[in-house]
């Protein structure tokens, strides 16, 4: 639907929304806050339960072709290796000798802005502009040495080469603790813990950094207990974690988050075909349920960010305040996975087709969409504001089946002649729709407030309800429109109203 804000919402907006009327807290927040870690508080919890249960319509419930399950989180540690992730799930990061944090190397100041200098301490004099005294001499010392042991009397820019290229130990510490920045490494990106009493080697697990390793060990169960032929697929919603480096964007990067993951398992030639479609499929997820498609696209990874399970992958982006970013990533796995399990379990994953009496590996096409992403551009896209008279109306045009609350039952004031009936209404509504009973501030400012949250229905209960018609008020979030219709009538005319509703945000 039209919408009167025009451009992408600035985050800070949905995150002082999001905190100020309890949709997502930072976790840990009286001790001063975990980094990049969220807490979903009552809206939140019901909005991010709406879109799985969303998704896992579209996916499960309305095909014939796909099942679900729900693997553990812990997984035996091999499963880790097979997949590659414990020898290539990695970042390149610099470490400071000093208070050994680590930054990813394209993130630090680099010294390829020096250029060569005459002067005896030239190109040194602009990088050590703006430390402190004596990290100034200390890099000086370590840059005079870098420069002896190439042979020459000082460092030029020659020296340095591209951005990040710089000697190691002579990069100041961002931090500005007066180390230096290392040689750069690969850091493995999981989670470790220990399972058992001994914290050794032999007992080192991870967390899982992705749901689809745990449909992947699942596969000859799923495909032998439901008697599935090929193609057909397996969907899971979870957690996942990864210590990420540079999380950040609110609940855009965060180091727990929610998965909603489908491996579809087909033979080969199939692949590409259904690469196309789960493509499509995604797009019209979104577009369903209220993003509009004008910040929607796609992008098809280069070469060198395909990730190393992926033959084909392909990010669907949305545009964020801070750009576009991904929301889903669509991956051709090909038989990468089933194969290494092969190897590393020793247990035969192919598959037998009754037709054609061949034996294969199946390929893999991977819709991977982030639960708390999703919800996260669903809130950006859904945010408006009306001008008003004196203050401007706030309203999040969520689609109805999204909404943290359907309806809202509200008494036109406190006053007790209405109580009896409004918490008659409450209860004849509540058994059909997740709906909220308030009856705390003036009638208006409870309309803002539903608003705000994006509840698309409010029906409110007055004297007349009371003395005259045994009907009540429906009032539209989007059109501020009020119809009245009888008690008796209202579960049905609700019904009636979001699926306008629906199309209204759909369209
Ligand atoms: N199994 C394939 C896979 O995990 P991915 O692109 O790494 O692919 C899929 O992740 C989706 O999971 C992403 O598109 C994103 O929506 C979500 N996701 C990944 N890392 C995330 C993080 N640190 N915070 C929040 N969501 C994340």
């Amino acid at each position: 639907m039209q919408r009167t804000l025009t451009g992408p919402v600035e985050l800070e907006t949905i995150v002082s929304l999001a905190k100020r009327r309890g949709f997502v807290f930072q976790s840990s927040e009286i001790y001063g806050g975990l980094g990049s870690v969220w807490d979903y508080g009552p809206l939140g919890v019901e909005m991010k339960r709406n879109v799985k249960d969303a998704w896992w319509r579209a996916m499960v419930r309305e095909r014939d072709d796909i099942v679900g399950i729900d693997a553990a989180i812990l997984m035996d540690p091999r499963v880790w290796v097979a997949s590659g992730h414990v020898a290539g799930f990695t970042d390149p990061l610099v470490e400071c000798d000093k208070c050994h944090r680590r930054f990813r190397q394209d993130a630090v100041p680099s010294a390829s802005g020096v250029t060569e200098d005459e002067s005896p301490v030239g190109p040194v004099s602009a990088l050590v502009s703006g430390l402190s005294g004596q990290v100034a001499q200390e890099l000086r010392n370590r840059l005079e040495a870098h420069a002896r042991s190439l042979g020459k009397r000082r460092v030029t820019a020659v020296d340095y080469g591209d951005a990040g290229d710089y000697p190691p130990g002579t990069v100041p510490c961002p931090q500005g603790d007066g180390g230096f920045l290392g040689e750069p490494r690969q850091f493995n990106l999981m989670f470790k813990t220990f399972m058992g009493p001994v914290e050794d080697d032999a007992a080192r697990i991870y967390l899982r950094p992705e749901t689809a390793q745990g449909i992947f060990v699942n596969y000859e169960n799923v495909q032998t207990t439901t008697r599935r032929k090929l193609p057909f697929g397996v969907a899971q919603i979870g957690k996942s974690f990864r210590n990420e480096i540079t999380p950040g964007n609110f609940i855009f990067r965060t180091r727990e988050f929610e998965q909603m993951e489908m491996e579809y398992f087909c033979p080969p030639d199939q692949a590409d075909r259904w690469f196309d479609h789960w493509v499509e499929f995604s797009m019209n997820f979104f577009k369903r349920y209220g993003i509009r498609a004008a910040n929607l696209r796609t992008r098809v990874h280069t070469d060198d960010e395909r990730p190393h399970y992926a033959k084909a992958a392909l990010d669907v982006e949305y545009n964020f305040s801070f750009g576009w970013a991904e929301l889903e990533t669509i991956n051709n796995r090909a038989d990468y996975d089933l194969s290494n399990h092969e190897k590393h379990s020793g247990r035969d994953l192919k598959y037998f087709d009754e037709e054609t009496k061949a034996k294969f590996l199946p390929y893999v096409v991977e819709p991977a969409m982030g639960a708390d992403r999703t919800m996260l551009a669903i809130l950006v896209d859904a945010y408006d504001e009306e001008p008003g008279e004196k203050e401007s109306r706030v309203v999040m045009r969520l689609h109805p089946d999204i909404a943290p609350i359907t309806v809202a039952v509200l008494p036109l004031s406190r006053n007790e002649r209405l109580m009896p009936t409004a918490r008659r209404v409450h209860e004849a509504v509540r058994p059909h729709f997740n709906s909220q009973f308030d009856d705390t501030q003036s009638i208006g400012r409870r309309y803002r407030r539903q608003d705000e949250v994006g509840t698309p229905l409010c029906v409110t209960v007055d004297f007349d309800t009371v003395e005259k018609d045994q009907a009540v008020t429906i009032r539209d979030r989007d059109t501020m429109e009020q119809v009245r219709v009888p008690i008796d009538g209202l579960v049905a005319a609700l019904r009636d109203r979001l699926d306008v509703i629906r199309k209204r945000v759909a369209g």
